[in-house]
């Protein structure tokens, strides 16, 4: 099987996963955490080696104060405790996102889960929190200009060459999943994605367990990426 390297998911439908069960919205987000876990030891199993997700957006500030405070603690105890399987199944955690604007306790439980999981090597999980699209790229090229102040020759400088200014070094990515039926990017990783293939599915994000993502899977493996080029086929 031809499996994705690099494996993005926008994890949407919490909201309306809960409220058509007459549950709170932040009993969604809840069950999203717990279909995260699963789905990252998942997907590193089948041989993905970077899992990217959308947790919590720059633009999720708009919500209401108790949501974000939900979100946030949930947050801090998924990251101190609650995942020490992600850890013992060998996945490296690594935080994308602008560490301005988070409480305390929010940034020690992302130093703890970064730190704590570092020397892992089976694969990645990225978790975009506090995180922009357009957001990475300007902080990208806020250090890359610091590093013209400072003598860098920019002479031959390749679209390869960025990915060392955003929040981590990672591949490309493969595949772009967004869940809960919207068909839009919301400012996710716009530099990573630009040779991406797309998946959008309506299953609610705690809905999409690991038959839904090997779905994904399968989809991918039946796409013809020419990269711009042409197919031998259709020469
Ligand atoms: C979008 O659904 C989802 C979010 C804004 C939050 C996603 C967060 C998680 C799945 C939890 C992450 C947890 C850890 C431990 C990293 P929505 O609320 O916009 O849903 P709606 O479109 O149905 O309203």
């Amino acid at each position: 099987m031809n499996v994705p390297n690099h494996v993005a998911i926008i994890m949407d439908g919490n909201g309306r996963w809960a409220l058509e069960r007459g549950l709170k919205r932040s009993e969604g987000h809840l069950e999203g955490s717990k279909t995260l876990e699963k789905l990252a030891i998942h997907a590193i199993n089948m041989g993905v080696k970077v899992l990217s997700v959308y947790a919590f957006s720059t633009d999720n500030f708009k919500r209401d104060k108790a949501e974000i405070d939900y979100l946030m603690n949930l947050i801090v105890k998924y990251f101190n405790t609650k995942f020490e399987k992600i850890n013992k199944n060998g996945i490296k955690v690594v935080i994308s996102g602008r560490k301005t604007n988070l409480r305390d306790d929010v940034l020690e439980a992302i130093n703890n889960i970064e730190e704590k999981t570092k020397d892992n090597s089976k694969g990645i999980l990225n978790i975009c929190f506090n995180y922009g699209g357009q957001e990475e790229i300007i902080d990208g090229a806020i250090k890359l200009a610091q590093d013209l102040n400072k003598g860098l020759d920019i002479k031959n400088f390749k679209r390869e060459d960025f990915y060392k200014y955003l929040y981590h070094d990672l591949p490309p990515i493969d595949l772009l999943i967004r869940t809960g039926g919207e068909l839009r990017v919301s400012n996710f990783m716009l530099y990573q994605m630009s040779y991406s293939e797309f998946y959008f599915t309506n299953t609610y994000f705690p809905d999409f367990d690991k038959s839904e993502f090997n779905k994904a899977l399968f989809m991918f493996e039946n796409r013809d990426r020419r990269f711009g080029g042409i197919n031998e086929k259709n020469k």
